[in-house]
């Protein structure tokens, strides 16, 4: 069994895929031009934005995003601590400085009713703050119109960070059109994943899409005529027709996704209701990214160990908070900082999900993990 199983997805999809990858290599359009193109108004009207730019990969977008908005060192942005590293990383990349407001234990995502009282406190100690970055983790997005609210107050840019939740829902719309720039990620097991690198950035914004555009192939507007500072960060031509090929099978991907999701939650509901099944917000859908639970009473990490000795795939997103990585040490945020946020990464852990998991292997897993948690309470009580 294979935590994400693309083999399979291949096996589904091989005509489809083989052929876009030969067509690229026939007419030997290995740089942006058509196939990207053809792949940015795809996304542009599934998403039903204006603009989709091809992108390098998800931390690529993310740069992009934050160097379209200008953000200059020194200059602040509220981000989420439970996230993977890209998504504070590039504002310090570009010596800005990532502010961390806690999660919501039960989505994982920033906490909105937090954000405020920070934004307001570090106004008041003069900081000069910019945006909001904030994370759909796992495949749902946090409270967009109320994060959208708070911005506008503060005078602040959001950026999603969708790199995990390519169309789910929030109310009538999609991820990555919620707010002025979203921003997703083609890596290999995402929902929507390429066979390498590769991302989207997208907003209805024409001057930061022009910006954007510009900056992905070094600042150029017209041959060898440079204007701004940027980077080689453009979507490969490969991936994009690979993505596109995938593309025609999304929704039923995400169908089939939420479906194992239901049951591995009437499973885990029915077998061990000690476990905390993942909880979907009123008015959204998630994408299951990861199906991932919490193992309360500190034995995950003994559940984890069974089921490597059972050889069940699993994995743990993310063990620690960002605040806590030594890249992160000169905040000088210790334990304690975001305590929900901490506490997650000592409980989570994601199962084996993809579009083509069986009914079958989901019962293998389930069985084998209240084999886990029987030995290991078993153990505790002791
Ligand atoms: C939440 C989040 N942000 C950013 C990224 C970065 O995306 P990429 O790996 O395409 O650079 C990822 C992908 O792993 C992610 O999960």
């Amino acid at each position: 069994m294979k935590f994400v199983d693309l083999g399979r997805q291949y096996q589904n999809y091989r005509q489809e895929i083989d052929s876009a990858i030969h067509e690229i290599i026939k007419e030997s359009r290995f740089i942006l031009g058509k196939p990207v193109e053809d792949l940015e108004t795809a996304l542009a009207d599934y998403v039903k934005v204006s603009h989709a730019i091809g992108v390098g990969s998800g931390t690529d977008g993310l740069l992009l995003a934050l160097m379209a908005m200008d953000l200059k060192p020194g200059e602040e942005v509220i981000t989420t601590p439970f996230t993977f590293i890209a998504t504070a990383e590039v504002i310090a990349f570009l010596k800005a400085k990532p502010v961390f407001v806690d999660i919501n234990p039960k989505s994982f995502n920033l906490d909105t009713s937090e954000i405020r009282d920070t934004l307001a406190a570090r106004q008041k100690a003069g900081a000069r703050m910019r945006g909001i970055l904030p994370v759909s983790l796992y495949g749902q997005c946090p409270d967009m119109d109320e994060i959208n609210e708070i911005a506008s107050e503060f005078g602040l840019v959001v950026i999603e960070d969708a790199c995990q939740s390519f169309g789910a829902r929030y109310k009538d719309r999609l991820s990555c059109g919620l707010s002025d720039i979203g921003v997703t990620s083609f890596f290999p097991s995402k929902p929507l994943g390429a066979y390498g690198d590769g991302g989207m950035v997208f907003t209805d914004d024409p001057e930061k899409a022009d910006m954007i555009r510009c900056l992905r192939v070094h600042g150029q507007k017209a041959r060898y005529q440079h204007e701004e500072i940027g980077l080689n960060a453009r979507l490969d031509s490969i991936q994009a027709a690979i993505v596109l090929a995938k593309f025609a099978h999304f929704d039923d991907e995400i169908k089939a996704r939420q479906e194992a999701a239901i049951h591995y939650s009437e499973l885990i509901n029915r077998k061990i209701p000690e476990i905390q099944t993942p909880e979907i917000m009123p008015e959204r859908t998630s994408v299951y990214a990861q199906y991932t639970i919490r193992i309360p009473g500190g034995l995950r990490d003994q559940v984890a160990g069974f089921l490597k000795q059972e050889g069940i795939p699993f994995a743990i997103h993310y063990p620690n908070p960002v605040h806590l990585q030594p890249a992160f040490k000169g905040l000088g945020l210790g334990p304690g900082s975001f305590p929900h946020a901490e506490r997650a990464a000592e409980e989570v852990l994601s199962l084996p999900m993809h579009a083509f998991i069986t009914p079958e292997e989901q019962e293998i897993v389930i069985d084998c993990f209240e084999r886990a948690i029987g030995v290991t309470w078993t153990k505790k009580l002791k």
